[in-house]
């Protein structure tokens, strides 16, 4: 029994303006796997086309998460950053996977089912397809661990239930060729060419909620900007947004447990606690028992310190677009490679001649 090389790889869409809740819940754990791991970051600028079709900044909207992964120090040298549609076997792979995934197994996919909304013969083949192409992203590189969030975790067992199926399908072709490894599914033996990708949803991530509504996700589409906190916001609009981020009238309390119903003061919390890498527990220990009229200037103190470096630097790459071109020019080509080795494979697998 052996064990796939340990790859990271995660993939973020080039929309919208990324916040707090991207940052704390993936980028930064993005920075922190890079210590022990091979990894593969991707700006998916092909799904971006899945929910709209014509986007007036598309480069720019590609740079500008780049630009987020280099500011917050995922390094483009050791690692692999790139976006998407520079390695077309992502897309090629895809077109296979959609001939192992069934229709059965894409109509239970909860993402889908919320972003088409009620006029589902109006979304595109595409969006129906996405998952399909996620796992494409992953297995062409062969990756076995993926930091996502929890809203990803249908579409990773997906990308299983795909490697299985091909694994499976194609045992007799693959043995031969010598490829594939014998790892073990539950306890199953399998003669394996594509790994069962695990994610890596918790650690001390939060789940970060608007400032306006603790029950809420923060998120891009909320139509409130003061909502969430932006990458790009600069010391000024972190401050405001801190200040008028919504609160109850109540001391907070000493205990996690006193946050129980407190959904606000809860958020407020866990954003302390994640952006000081401590945890909730420790936070309180150090406030219970004071007013948000404290709390909150020593929050936004925190926020500035953390993040307005990371907003600097952003806007000091966004200034050399020429300069992430290139970076993203490399990753593509060094991607490259290592996605067409695996192309050859799958190639020969499946029987192509070439
Ligand atoms: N679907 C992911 C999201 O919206 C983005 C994504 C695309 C992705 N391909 C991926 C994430 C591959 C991890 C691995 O967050």
């Amino acid at each position: 029994m052996t064990e796939f090389k340990p790859l990271v790889f995660s993939g973020v869409q080039p929309t919208g303006n990324l916040h707090l809740g991207n940052y704390l819940g993936a980028i930064r754990k993005f920075v922190a796997l890079q210590e022990n791991n091979d990894c593969i970051y991707c700006v998916v600028d092909l799904h971006a086309l899945t929910a709209q079709l014509v986007h007036e900044d598309m480069a720019t909207q590609i740079r500008s998460i780049t630009a987020a992964f280099l500011a917050a120090g995922i390094d483009p040298k050791k690692h692999i950053v790139f976006n998407q549609s520079q390695v077309p076997q992502h897309a090629e792979l895809a077109w296979i996977f959609n001939c192992v995934a069934r229709i059965g197994w894409m109509n239970r996919m909860t993402q889908f089912k919320d972003k088409a909304g009620k006029d589902r013969e109006q979304a595109s083949l595409g969006l129906y397809a996405y998952p399909s192409l996620m796992a494409a992203d992953i297995l062409v590189y062969r990756a076995t661990h993926v930091p996502v969030g929890e809203d990803q975790k249908q579409h990773l067992e997906l990308a299983r239930d795909i490697a299985m199926k091909f694994n499976m399908d194609f045992n007799d072709k693959i043995r031969p060729t010598g490829l594939g490894i014998d790892i073990k599914v539950g306890e199953e033996p399998v003669h394996a060419y594509f790994p069962m990708v695990e994610p890596l949803i918790d650690g001390p991530a939060p789940r970060v909620m608007s400032l306006k509504d603790g029950t809420k996700k923060m998120s891009k589409s909320d139509p409130s900007d003061l909502s969430r906190i932006n990458l790009m916001d600069d010391q000024d609009a972190i401050s405001k947004k801190i200040r008028k981020a919504k609160t109850d009238p109540d001391a907070l309390p000493s205990e996690v447990d006193g946050l129980k119903g407190r959904p606000e003061a809860d958020n407020l919390v866990g954003i302390f606690a994640a952006l000081a890498d401590k945890s909730k527990a420790d936070v309180l220990s150090e406030f219970g028992g004071q007013q948000f009229s404290v709390f909150k200037p020593a929050l936004i103190d925190l926020a500035v310190e953390v993040l307005a470096p990371i907003n600097a630097e952003m806007r000091r790459l966004m200034e050399d677009p020429g300069h992430i071109d290139a970076v993203l020019r490399d990753g593509g080509e060094r991607a490259r490679t290592r996605a067409e080795k695996t192309m050859n494979e799958v190639r020969d697998i499946i029987g192509f001649v070439r």
